[in-house]
């Protein structure tokens, strides 16, 4: 008796955990979608990442070309740490560059840099 009851606890243990699993890509997607949103948003800001000035970008107008295009960045940046630390402070890649060093001089913040990040990555 004392077995089956425990069995059943079990069994209402792993229901409730796949249910949980169920739930959680679900509840992942829809925060990702939104920050890819608000990563596109800040990248195309005027005020914010502006990248659009230097960078054409999918979806973005008036696109400069002082910097390359920013196409297969998933391919071309697996790491996304590395694509970050691009987007941080591009200094260390290139002593002469003229982008903008996000990071340091405070353009945008941490969140904002990652929400970039995010949406960059996509690309
Ligand atoms: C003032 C012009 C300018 C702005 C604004 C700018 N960049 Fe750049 N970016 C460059 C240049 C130029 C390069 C080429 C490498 C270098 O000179 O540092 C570059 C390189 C990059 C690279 C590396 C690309 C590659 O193919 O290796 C990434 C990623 C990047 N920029 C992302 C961004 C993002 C994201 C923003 C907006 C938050 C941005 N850049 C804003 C000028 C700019």
């Amino acid at each position: 008796m004392r077995l089956t009851a425990h069995k059943l606890t079990t069994t209402a243990s792993i229901a409730a955990l796949v249910g949980c699993l169920g739930f959680a890509p679900t509840i992942a997607s829809a925060d990702t979608a939104a920050d890819l949103k608000k990563g596109k948003e800040v990248a195309f800001d005027r005020k914010k990442g502006n990248c659009l000035a230097c960078h054409q970008i999918a979806g973005g107008e008036l696109a400069g070309n002082i910097g390359p295009p920013l196409i297969a960045m998933k391919a071309r940046f697996p790491d996304y740490d590395k694509l970050r630390a691009q987007i941080y402070d591009a200094r260390p890649n290139n002593p002469n560059t003229i982008m903008i060093p996000y990071g340091p001089h405070s353009v945008m913040s941490g969140k904002e840099i990652d929400l970039v990040t995010k949406f960059i990555h996509t690309l």
